[in-house]
């Protein structure tokens, strides 16, 4: 085969692929090769299918099921002979070794075809998710709340490292959207309703997955998604249109995914939406002028799933698939997630052949696939293994997950100290108590998994838990009843403490999740409030993947722990910390909202409560948890905050210290939030902004100083709508723990 003869040479260059190649520089490995490919071969490589289009159709008929793949191997010759596929994605939880089954069969049938490999798309989002007995993380929801880069980088690190080895060189993460629309149904796939944090989280997955030390000799793509502006739907519901303005958009959206191509990032997954009327799939402006000129963004840009068919059939911006595949190649669409059919394949060819496309277009694109085959090494690791299975679910990567679920949940009230318990008698119920879905949410082993019949056998619920860790100490009993509604009050006499979990009892993902009111299930609240009645304590534990309201009992009951979904391990990190055993750490990195009428983020803008018209007061607490809270069992107090006041120009940095103490007798960690506040602005500036933030452990008694070097153009300055920086003179408010000091900017830069 005419490819054959550059193997030796990709593979130099293959090796030389470890520092990263400007795409826009010339290749010559990968021109020689675009050269030699056919037009058939290049469009093929802009192609992606799913892995449903490959298997024997007994298995399509029962693919909700599916628990074992077996290829139809005559579907995969046609497609790769007929359209040289270069790309196939997903699947649901299977063992390893099926899963190099399917992987070494695709990459072996399509070496007949050609000697470029297929690079394999797989949603293991928050840990292994598709792959029976991976390691599960907690989903972002909470790794954001854990306010630890380490463990957004540890979570993507142990997915890579457990998954590279069967074939999948390409994992659709991290999210990078805002946590904004609170009801959204992917809300818990978002890390933050803050910039920074989701940057920071954002970039160290990035990290983890495409650090090569893990997966070595195998390397991984990262993909950044879902560029731009997905996760603020107008309605809240999922995919539906958002409105946001240029100037919002690049101060508040766009800097996760700049984070993201600053970290290298290889890959782009497209937002299947709208913003203000133009659909991103078809947006010249956001695809290529914004994302490749303007932030020069090198990886390759895939769709979401249909979404050139949604130009068609969902926005209505294409009058059919033809015209969409031309609006969205114009835009920059790199790679089509088809994903079932191969008409992608046919109106591309039509649109070069009838001069509508240029073949130096498609050149561009396939150029870009290429390199980012080339920068994971494909070329010279094109099959999976199945010697290092023992990598899957090992003791380290547990700790890992455990740890994550530990660090990442937040105690949001906590009266009289009520919480630990030790030695009181419980009464456990809710509808999350005794569930192991619940504790994992979507995208865990199925796409939404519909019963605890897909989790691990040996995963605990926050009852087998409870009933593990509350015994009797001197006659090992358990201490944990189980609440039956029908005698709650006679059980609740029995019972020192009622602990209720609820929130969320089921799996959803993307649209499914899709509700219309964001309140708690009212059974749940009345359940809830019929505890409060009995007169004894009550502990409300919420596992959920979006803040559901309980604006009814959130200030009665005694203690509320905001779980999220804490993973496979969530159960036990629940317990630890209920007892005790383990000190919670977390803080809110959403604003947890008290009302449906009024939800918004803390970096809101000062108009949203007028100084002049204000509201009653009992309309000034927009959040049971605001953005940055969260207790702990230790008490920290602030003091000493060192800075000076003056910054004479723009280049000045300002180091700024404070020193944290633990007053309290029991170690623990805590995360140091530094905000700004920018008191004039001629854009209206939001009523505080993270700039930095930093979690440590300290000792009891002990203090330790925490320093952060302010530097006003990272710090200070904003986009205008044209993305223009500014950085203006004036006030500014820092703010650290419970401590602030005012300061000034003296000189402007940039704008008026
Ligand atoms: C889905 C999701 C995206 C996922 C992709 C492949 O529609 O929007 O996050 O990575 O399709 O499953």
């Amino acid at each position: 085969m005419r490819l054959l003869l550059l193997i030796p040479v990709l593979f130099l260059a293959a090796c030389q692929a470890d520092s990263p190649l400007r795409t826009d520089s010339f290749d010559p490995e990968i021109e020689a090769l675009l050269a030699s490919m056919t037009l058939e071969e290049k469009i093929g490589q802009m192609t992606q299918l799913n892995i449903t289009t490959l298997v024997q159709d007994s298995i399509l008929e029962d693919y909700g099921n599916v628990s074992h793949y077996v290829l139809d191997t005559s579907k995969l010759e046609q497609l790769l002979e007929a359209f040289h596929i270069g790309s196939f994605l997903n699947g649901r939880a299977v063992s390893p070794e099926n899963w190099v089954y399917v992987t070494e069969t695709i990459q072996s049938i399509n070496q007949k075809f050609s000697d470029i490999p297929i690079i394999y798309g797989i949603d293991h989002v928050h840990g292994a998710s598709y792959l029976k007995n991976g390691t599960i993380f907690p989903h972002n929801i909470n790794i954001g709340c854990s306010f630890d880069t380490s463990l957004a980088f540890q979570a993507a690190r142990t997915t890579a490292y457990e998954t590279a080895d069967l074939g999948h060189n390409w994992l659709f993460g991290p999210v990078l959207g805002l946590g904004k629309a609170k009801s959204w149904g992917r809300y818990y796939e978002t890390y933050s309703e803050d910039p920074l944090v989701v940057s920071r989280m954002g970039v160290a997955a990035i990290r983890g997955i495409q650090d090569s030390t893990a997966t070595s000799p195998y390397k991984t793509a990262a993909c950044a998604k879902h560029y731009l502006g997905y996760s603020d739907p107008k309605s809240g519901w999922d995919r539906s249109p958002a409105e946001i303005p240029d100037q919002a958009l690049r101060e508040f959206f766009l800097p996760p995914f700049k984070a993201a191509i600053e970290a290298g990032v290889l890959t782009m997954m497209i937002n299947s939406g709208e913003i203000n009327g133009i659909p991103v799939h078809a947006s010249y402006d956001l695809l290529t002028k914004m994302l490749r000129e303007e932030l020069g963004f090198e990886g390759f840009i895939v769709t979401d799933w249909l979404d050139i068919i949604a130009l068609d059939e969902m926005h209505g911006v294409a009058e059919n698939e033809k015209e969409a595949t031309y609006q969205a190649i114009q835009a920059g669409i790199d790679m089509s997630m088809v994903p079932v059919t191969t008409n992608f394949c046919v109106y591309l060819k039509e649109l070069v052949e009838e001069g509508r496309i240029s073949e130096s277009r498609i050149d561009e694109s396939v150029r870009r696939i290429l390199w980012v085959k080339k920068q994971i090494g494909l070329f010279e690791q094109v099959m999976p293994r199945k010697d290092r299975l023992d990598r899957i679910n090992s003791p380290e990567n547990i700790k890992l997950a455990s740890q994550a679920a530990e660090e990442s949940m937040v105690l949001i009230r906590n009266e009289n100290q009520l919480l630990p318990l030790s030695g009181q008698r419980i009464l456990l119920g809710g509808s999350t108590h005794d569930s192991k879905v619940s504790l994992c949410g979507g995208w865990t082993y199925r796409f939404a998994a519909d019963g605890d019949h897909w989790f691990p056998e040996k995963m605990l619920t926050i009852r087998d838990a409870f009933e593990a860790v509350f015994t009797d100490p001197t006659s090992g009993e358990s201490q944990v009843s189980i609440l039956n509604e029908n005698h709650l009050e006679s059980q609740a006499a029995q019972a020192d403490v009622i602990v209720i979990a609820t929130g969320e009892d089921h799996a959803y993902a993307e649209t499914q999740g899709t509700i219309d009111d964001l309140a708690l299930d009212p059974a749940q609240t009345q359940l809830i409030q019929r505890c409060l009645a009995t007169g004894k304590p009550v502990v409300l534990i919420l596992t959920e993947g979006r803040p559901r309201l309980i604006p009814e009992v959130e200030q009665e009951v005694d203690a509320i722990l905001f779980a999220g979904l804490p993973g496979v391990y969530g159960a036990e990190a629940i317990a630890d910390i209920v007892s005790g055993k383990v000190n919670p750490s977390g803080k809110m990195a959403f604003s947890y909202p008290k009302r449906s009428g009024h939800i918004i983020a803390y970096n809101h803008k000062k108009a949203e409560y007028s100084s002049i018209r204000p509201v009653s007061e009992a309309l000034q607490r927009y959040a049971i948890a605001p953005f940055g809270y969260g207790l702990s069992y230790s008490v920290f107090e602030y003091s000493d905050l060192k800075m000076d006041t003056l910054i004479r120009e723009a280049g000045e940095k300002l180091e700024i210290s404070v020193v944290v103490t633990n007053v309290s007798d029991r170690p623990g960690k805590e995360a140091v939030l530094w905000f700004v506040s920018d008191l004039v602005g001629s854009i209206t500036r939001p009523v505080k902004e993270l700039v930095h933030f930093e979690k440590q452990e300290i000792q009891a008694g002990a203090s330790r100083t925490f320093r952060f070097e302010l530097d006003p153009k990272r710090d200070l300055s904003f986009p205008d709508k044209d993305g223009k920086q500014l950085l203006e003179a004036g006030r500014f408010r820092l703010e650290v723990g419970n401590l602030h000091r005012e300061f000034i900017l003296e000189k402007s830069v940039g704008g008026q």
